[in-house]
Parts: C-alpha cells; sequence; structure tokens
C-alpha cells in the first residue's frame, strides 16, 4: 500500500500543479474559468457575506466619525476614518474569517495602496464606470483555490469633503495636518460621488455550501 501511496502522491501533486500552473495572477481570469469556478450559491453567499460585512462596518465609521467631528473638529476626528479603529472590524473578521481593508488608486496611508493585479483591474473597471453604477458593483472573484474576494466601490459623500475634497473644503490648517500625519497623502481633490475607493474582503472558500 505504502508503495503505490509513494507512487501516487508525486503523480497526484502533478496533476495538480499542471492544472493549476497555467497562469499566475494575471491569468487568473482563464484558469478560473479552466479549474475552479464559484456555484450560484457560493456567488450569493459570498455577495451576501460581503454587503453585509461593509454595510455594518461602513454605518458604524461613518455615525462615529460624523460625531467625533461635531465633537472634536476635523483634526479630532482624523484617526475615526481608520478601520482599525474599530472594533466591530476585529469581530466581524472572526466572525466571517474575513480580512477586511479598503484600497485606493489615491490613497491617503499607502496601506491602503491597490496591492495585486486583480485589485488593480477591478478598480480600473470601476474607475471606467458611470457614477450610477457604481453602488451596486460588487464584483466577487476567486483569488485561489482557497480564497475569495468581495469587492465594493466606495464612492465619495458630501460629509466626506471636509477630509478628501478641495484644499477649500479641508482648509489650510487641517491639510497641513494631514500632511503632517500622511506625507504622502494622495486623498484629496474628490468631488461627491467620484470613486474614492473599494472595499476589498477576502474570505476562506466554502465548498459545503
Ligand atoms: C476627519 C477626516 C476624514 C473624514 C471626514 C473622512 N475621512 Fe476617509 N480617511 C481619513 C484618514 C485620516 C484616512 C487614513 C486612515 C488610515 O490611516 O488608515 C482615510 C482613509 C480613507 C480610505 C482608505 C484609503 C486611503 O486613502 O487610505 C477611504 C476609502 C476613505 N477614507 C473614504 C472616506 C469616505 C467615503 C468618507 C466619507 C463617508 C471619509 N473617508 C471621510 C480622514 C477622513
Amino acid at each position: 500500500m505504502k508503495k503505490i501511496a509513494l507512487i501516487l502522491l508525486p503523480l497526484s501533486i502533478m496533476l495538480i500543479v499542471a492544472a493549476c500552473g497555467n497562469g499566475g495572477e494575471t491569468d487568473m481570469e482563464s484558469s478560473e474559468k479552466e479549474t475552479f469556478s464559484l456555484t450560484e450559491e457560493q456567488e450569493k453567499y459570498y455577495l451576501e457575506t460581503g454587503n453585509k460585512i461593509t454595510s455594518a462596518v461602513f454605518s458604524v465609521l461613518s455615525g462615529e466619525l460624523m460625531g467625533a467631528m461635531q465633537a472634536d473638529g476635523v483634526q479630532g476626528a482624523m484617526a475615526y476614518c481608520n478601520l482599525q479603529a474599530y472594533p466591530l472590524t476585529d469581530s466581524l473578521s472572526n466572525e466571517f474569517d474575513a480580512h477586511i481593508i479598503r484600497l485606493a488608486e489615491r490613497y491617503r496611508n499607502p496601506d491602503n495602496r491597490l496591492q495585486t493585479d486583480m485589485d488593480r483591474k477591478v478598480f480600473e473597471e470601476y474607475d471606467n464606470m458611470d457614477a450610477e453604477r457604481l453602488p451596486t458593483a460588487e464584483r466577487v472573484k476567486l483569488a485561489d483555490d482557497k480564497s475569495v474576494i468581495f469587492y465594493k466601490p466606495i464612492p465619495l459623500q458630501p460629509q466626506c469633503m471636509a477630509c478628501h475634497g478641495p484644499k477649500s473644503a479641508i482648509g489650510e490648517e487641517n491639510l497641513a495636518y494631514i500632511r503632517e500625519l500622511y506625507p504622502d497623502d494622495k486623498a484629496i481633490n474628490f468631488a461627491p460621488g467620484d470613486l474614492r475607493g473599494m472595499w476589498r474582503v477576502e474570505m476562506k472558500l466554502r465548498t459545503d455550501l
């Protein structure tokens, strides 16, 4: 028995490598179609879960952000546009075994820059999209044979202008403060409706659906 296993194991590894080997990240699209694709049930689950997670985080974040702006002004509220400031992000990450981040081409925090080819491709698609289509342009993608990524655009809203609008909306003093905290800041000069960034929620691939 052992001998057979010894022969079969490398063989099956070779087969798997051959099946997954045509590509790497840039070629994901074709290997997605050939090797693995999501079932309708999986697609529905990830779409629902992604939306549930991002709307819960967003409503807490924007509520607290606005409260902090009223209580402590723009500079005092600066820390509240960081997902890590919220225990809810942690608890949802644990509950759904998910990694929740926001990414942007014109980022404020360099940790939030677009990272993979897939990120760049999805962002580009959003960037070329009419503003009215953005709110319902969620995407569910297989990242590899173990994980699925939910993307959703983040359009800028009027209440974000105090920190992401033009200089006139931010004010000299606040802008200087932003530059001090984020010397590489690229996240100003947006207008309401503009694509500010996108959610990226990475979750484990569930095969039990
Ligand atoms: C009080 C100032 C302030 C307000 C108001 C504000 N933001 Fe931010 N925003 C920041 C700061 C500071 C960061 C960087 C956080 C970090 O270090 O992760 C940030 C980061 C982000 C990011 C992550 C990508 C990046 O550039 O680093 C997105 C997306 C974002 N903001 C969207 C919004 C939206 C949408 C609104 C309105 C609902 C908004 N922000 C309102 C200050 C603000």
